[in-house]
């Protein structure tokens, strides 16, 4: 199970709205034709689009109320489920996939666990492509980077709409959370880029680990 704090703190929608971070960066790495797992997909946002391109996506992600609101919001793609389910135990989720996608959602995870439902659940070929936050993101000048990022792709007027869950952002509680989050992954080694880098190596050598944005990459296929 995940740190119960994490799961508590559900982040209400506000990163999937916000943060529609390097899709097309994903999308160019995704077979077509292939069979995705998202990890920690929220509302689904990417799914949809994912869904487009590849042959089916299953997203899953920890908290019932945003699984519901995927569910809600994208029934009428065909090829798109949810599921509620925990990355920390994939070994329960169904299927084998052509690839593994996850974006923002590592940072709360144990990779000794997740790392082992990976192996099991990607197919030999298969490809794991994750998106994770770095030092910069979690300063004042990410939330800055990110806000400038959403409003030039969604506008002032529906930022504005957005922002009750916005100043979600910028609460006490938020930053409590985030204050734990930053100090486990300081000490785990996932902070900065170098740290970043020998940490998903040691769970996927041979990976290509890189920097995009506010963000780390790791892109691996399974041998
Ligand atoms: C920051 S949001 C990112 C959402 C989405 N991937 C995106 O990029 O817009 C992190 C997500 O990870 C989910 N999550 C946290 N711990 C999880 C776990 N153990 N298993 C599955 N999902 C989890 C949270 O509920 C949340 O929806």
């Amino acid at each position: 199970m995940a740190d119960k704090h994490l799961v508590r703190i559900a982040d209400w929608g506000v990163t999937e709205q916000t943060v529609i971070f390097a899709d097309d960066f994903v999308l160019d790495r995704l077979p077509s034709n292939g069979d995705i797992l998202d990890i920690g997909c929220g509302r689904g946002m990417f799914d949809a689009k994912a869904a487009r391109y590849v042959r089916s996506v299953k997203g899953i992600d920890i908290v019932e109320e945003e699984i519901n609101i995927a569910r809600q919001l994208h029934r009428h793609i065909p090829n798109l489920t949810f599921f509620v389910a925990d990355a920390e135990n994939l070994t329960a989720v169904e299927g084998q996939f052509d690839a593994i996608f996850s974006r923002f959602c590592f940072h709360h995870l144990n990779m000794d666990k997740v790392a082992l439902g990976i192996r099991e659940k990607l197919k030999t070929g298969g490809r794991l492509i994750t998106i994770d936050c770095l030092e910069d993101y979690w300063k004042l000048s990410g939330s800055f980077f990110i806000l400038l990022d959403a409003t030039k792709r969604l506008g002032v007027l529906k930022m504005l709409s957005l922002l009750p869950r916005l100043l979600f952002f910028f609460t006490p509680k938020r930053f409590q959370h985030v204050k734990s989050d930053i100090a486990r992954i300081k000490a785990e080694g996932r902070y900065h880029f170098l740290d970043f880098k020998e940490f998903y190596l040691k769970y996927f050598p041979e990976a290509e680990i890189g920097m995009i944005g506010c963000a780390g990459y790791v892109d691996w296929i399974k041998q």
